[in-house]
């Protein structure tokens, strides 16, 4: 008979890495490792060479980078998605994507099971799960850390000593930190305290504002279809691009954000994040809508970016509401093409400038000098029928001055 076969969500870390070794004793099992690269970090370095020396009997590392941003982050750019109005939801967008890896290698390599190495109180364990369940519902699904007997990293480090799995037990950051192209979240220690300003070593890839250099600096952003293709006129691979902004965003301490956060398992969490690049992005593309979209078409997306960013946020990617609303916002994007330019300083993102060849403001209804075109003879007429209703209304409420 065959050996059973798990394809493991692996980043490198202790808890995956302890996981590799701990499913193969229990299961009797040959371990794939599944690793998705949506980011460099530091963690990559002898990725490979390591899952091996754990115990992995094959190691699968794709760089998805691009497939990452272009197919998932401007998505969410597109759909204008910032969850409870802040968050760019870099951790939540990666989750469709490293399932959908894993899901491939595993049924590529025969694999029935798969396990990932998310924390049962946390949102990933819901963003795996259901994403696992919604594009392969025959695989079985193991989340080592709700049941194994390790009750903390130090339990988990002599098993690790022991088995000879080599982990890294440098002086261990205080924080939980996960990192891609679209943002970086930082939790624990200090920071689950709501009273306590984030301390300086918190942030990994942007200044303080207010040590960030004197001079503002100028950068404009070319939009195709609600894409962003090109800065300051030149063009650049999507990943490209975000790394770009992210170095030149970050130096000008852009992109900080501390915010006390609703958990899909009803608890309320203290996150901090750094999104320079999201938060650039997503200021000039909202910008471009600005200009370019209808009245009623504008006001509805603002209800669809809320909820978009909430499913994406819940786990609920691969679901047909989730493909519906997606139609919605590519089908207004048509027009949204064009450039805005920004400029940096200490922390904040102005808008400059913009300017698209499907804006629909037109100068000369706008003016207030003798160049007008807006007839406002017509506004008189307008106004009569708009109040109707509350002329009405108040005509047969007979309410008095003091009771409106
Ligand atoms: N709170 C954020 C989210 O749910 C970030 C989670 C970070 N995940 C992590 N494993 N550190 O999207």
């Amino acid at each position: 008979m065959n050996r059973k076969k798990i394809a493991v969500a692996y980043s490198g870390g202790l808890d995956t890495s302890v996981m590799v070794k701990w499913l193969s004793e229990k299961y009797d099992a040959d371990i794939i490792t599944v690793t998705g690269i949506l980011g460099k970090t530091k963690e990559l370095d002898g990725l490979e060479e390591k899952a091996y020396k754990t115990g992995a009997s094959k190691v699968v590392i794709v760089d998805l980078q691009e497939k990452f941003v272009n197919d998932y982050a401007f998505k969410a750019l597109k759909a204008g998605a910032l969850y409870e109005g802040v968050y760019p939801l870099a951790t939540a967008i990666g989750r469709p994507l490293l399932v959908k890896l894993l899901v491939e290698t595993a049924l590529a390599e025969g694999a029935d099971t798969v396990a990932h190495g998310c924390t049962g109180k946390g949102n990933d364990q819901v963003r795996f799960e259901v994403g696992v369940q919604s594009i392969a519902p025959e695989l079985n699904i193991l989340a080592p850390l709700r049941t194994w007997e390790f009750n903390s990293r130090d339990e988990e480090i002599d098993y690790a000593l022991k088995y000879q799995i080599p982990v890294k037990v440098t002086k261990s950051s205080p924080y939980s930190i996960d990192e891609n192209l679209w943002g970086i979240a930082i939790e624990c220690g200090v920071l689950e305290d709501p009273t306590v300003p984030p301390p300086d070593d918190a942030y990994q890839i942007t200044v303080d504002p207010k040590l960030a250099q004197d001079e503002p600096e100028v950068i404009s952003i070319g939009f195709e279809h609600g894409v962003p293709k090109k800065l300051n006129g030149q063009s650049y691979s999507s990943a490209e691009l975000v790394s770009v902004l992210n170095f030149t965003g970050g130096r000008h301490g852009i992109g900080r954000i501390d915010l006390i956060e609703n958990r899909i398992v009803g608890i309320k969490s203290r996150e901090i994040y750094e999104a320079p690049a999201a938060v650039i992005l997503h200021k000039a593309h909202y910008e471009l809508e600005k200009l370019v979209l209808d009245r009623e078409t504008f006001r509805f997306k603002q209800v669809v970016s809320d909820k978009v960013a909430n499913l994406i946020y819940d786990g609920l990617w691969y679901t047909p509401l989730f493909e519906g609303l997606m139609a919605f916002v590519d089908a207004i994007q048509k027009d949204v093409t064009g450039e805005v330019t920004l400029e940096f300083y200490k922390g904040n993102v102005n808008v400059l400038s913009r300017t698209s060849p499907f804006s629909s403001y037109d100068k000369y209804l706008a003016t207030y000098t003798p160049e007008d075109t807006f007839d406002r003879t017509a506004a008189e007429g307008f106004l009569k029928i708009y109040g109707l209703p509350y002329k009405t209304l108040n005509l047969v409420s007979n309410k008095t001055l003091e009771e409106v």
